[in-house]
């Protein structure tokens, strides 16, 4: 029997204020790690979670956390967050420097270590990348805003990376990152991915206290 899909809700779609009883709420559920956004301005037009939100969190749980890198310096930014063992990381491989050198750095942090594909940027980096990569997240949306909608290319590509990552010697999860509806979900899963990034379109668009009623729903929809 294959492993249940991995869901790893996105903390910049909460409220700042609604953040203890989120949390609280995917503690009481089964999420892989917290998705944590941070957006600088310059990678994507927008500004999102930065050292002093991931402090907030950590000081609320020990869950993993995804530390999702949408900025143009990830070469120093991995090196001077509190990213911790347990944790997974990723960043936009096109605007490092040195893309296979940031993934061994989280590694040796005892991360996951990933890199994380917007709509356009060639597949060609998992290959390349295979031997240090732990997953890989792929957008199905322009990074930087929540409520969009999947691109018409997404699925075609997500069943391209998992046919490259199929190839590895090691377990290689397959994220998808935005607009991952029930509907879409079960498309996204049937292509090859193994965790969901849920938002504003699924589990975060009716308050904390709908999260853990809206996680089972959720799950019986995609596997049903
Ligand atoms: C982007 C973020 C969120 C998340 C939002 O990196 O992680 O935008 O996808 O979810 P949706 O697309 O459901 O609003
Ligand atoms: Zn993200």
């Amino acid at each position: 029997m294959s492993e249940p899909v991995k869901i790893l809700p996105s903390l910049m779609c909460e409220r700042p204020w609604e953040m203890p009883e989120y949390v609280a709420a995917f503690e009481e559920s089964h999420v892989a790690a917290i998705h944590f956004d941070v957006m600088d301005g310059h990678y994507v037009p927008n500004l999102m979670l930065g050292t002093d939100d991931l402090a907030a969190v950590r000081s609320l749980t020990s869950l993993p956390v995804d530390v999702h890198l949408m900025a143009t310096n990830p070469d120093d930014l991995v090196r001077i967050l509190d990213i911790r063992a347990g944790d997974w990381c990723s960043f936009h491989p096109e605007v490092a420097l040195q893309p296979y050198r940031i993934l061994q750095d989280i590694r040796e942090k005892g991360a996951r270590a990933g890199v994380a594909l917007s709509p356009a940027v060639p597949v060609s980096y998992v290959e390349e990348c295979l031997e240090v990569l732990d997953f890989v997240l792929v957008m199905a949306v322009n990074p930087g805003f929540a409520g969009q909608k999947m691109v018409p290319g997404h699925l075609g590509k997500l069943a391209r990376i998992a046919s490259v990552v199929s190839g590895a010697d090691h377990p290689v999860d397959i994220v998808v990152d935005g607009n991952t509806t029930p509907e879409h979900a079960r498309a996204m899963v049937a292509a090859g991915a193994t965790g969901l990034v849920v938002g504003t379109s699924t589990l975060l668009k009716e308050g904390p206290d709908r999260f853990v009623a809206l996680e089972q729903e959720y799950r019986k929809a995609i596997e049903g």
